[in-house]
């Protein structure tokens, strides 16, 4: 009886000299081996593919633990560069930029998004951040007005762990800063997180519908010179596009 490879086909050699007092089932068992390393390969292969779905699940976990306390609704979800119904040169910049983010690990310039109402720049940054996410990078979505109201209450407590994830995300997207009324508090919470992200040198995208200067005079200028330091300013300047769904949807309705 002669063996082969099922991979190759090459004849496995016969090895002679076995050991008798090794059990008759054991030396069957020996007796054929091949010359080729195909199973080397194949099990060489099964261990990397075994290691690499460990590293996915362990970053999958990852991903997930940050959608948890991000404040990720089904709107953001949606928000896609494949759903993007204008392809300005905005988000052609968003795309590019998300890209050079998954490539470059080192990179750290951020993006301010300065806007009207309706110009799309919460659509924008959330097709960053979803394009992160499906790329295998952690991102931290803060609504500024949502993370006061919980930070106030039920997160009193969690705020380190919040700032240890501030500290820790490839990506942290603060959403319409400077949108919620000016307090002291506001102004304490707004720098201990710019402030966080700016030591952690990490990139961060702000969207806001607020100049640079009015950021300075709500937030004080240790607010704007970090976040001068840290990012792109990028004012967009589209149409209010909540404007356009109103007008698609009304004329849908009247069909
Ligand atoms: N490129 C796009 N493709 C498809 N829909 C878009 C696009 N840009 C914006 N929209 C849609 O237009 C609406 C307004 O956009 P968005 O919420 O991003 O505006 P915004 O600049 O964040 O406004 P605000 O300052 O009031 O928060 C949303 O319904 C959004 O989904
Ligand atoms: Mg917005």
């Amino acid at each position: 009886m002669t063996k082969v490879c099922p991979y190759c086909g090459k004849k496995y050699y016969e090895v002679k000299n076995i050991p008798l007092w090794i059990p008759e089932s054991i030396r069957e068992n020996m007796r054929f081996q091949p010359k080729c390393n195909c199973l080397k390969i194949i099990e060489e292969e099964k261990l990397k593919e075994r290691e690499r779905r460990k590293e996915r699940e362990i970053i999958n976990k990852k991903i997930k633990r940050y959608r948890d306390i991000s404040l990720i609704d089904t709107k953001f979800l949606r928000s896609r560069f494949e759903n993007d119904r204008y392809g300005d040169k905005y988000l052609k910049f968003a795309k590019r930029y998300a890209k050079r983010v998954v490539e470059d690990n080192n990179f750290n310039r951020g993006i301010v998004f300065i806007g009207d109402s309706g110009t799309g720049k919460t659509f924008t940054s959330s097709c960053i951040a979803n394009y992160l996410m499906d790329n295998g990078k952690t991102v931290l979505v803060i609504n500024f007005g949502l993370y006061l109201n919980r930070v106030k209450r039920e997160w009193a407590e969690a705020e380190n762990d919040i700032l240890n994830f501030v500290k820790l995300c490839d990506l942290l997207v603060i959403d319409d800063f400077g949108g919620e009324r000016n307090t002291e508090f506001a102004i304490e919470k707004a720098f201990l997180l710019i402030d966080t992200r700016y030591r952690s040198e990490k990139p961060m995208i702000v969207t806001t519908n607020l100049s640079l200067y009015q950021l300075e005079r709500k937030f004080t200028n240790r607010i704007r010179s970090r976040l001068e330091e840290m990012c792109y300013t990028i004012k967009i300047d589209t149409k209010d596009r909540r404007k356009d769904i109103a007008n698609e949807n009304f004329y849908k309705f009247i069909a």
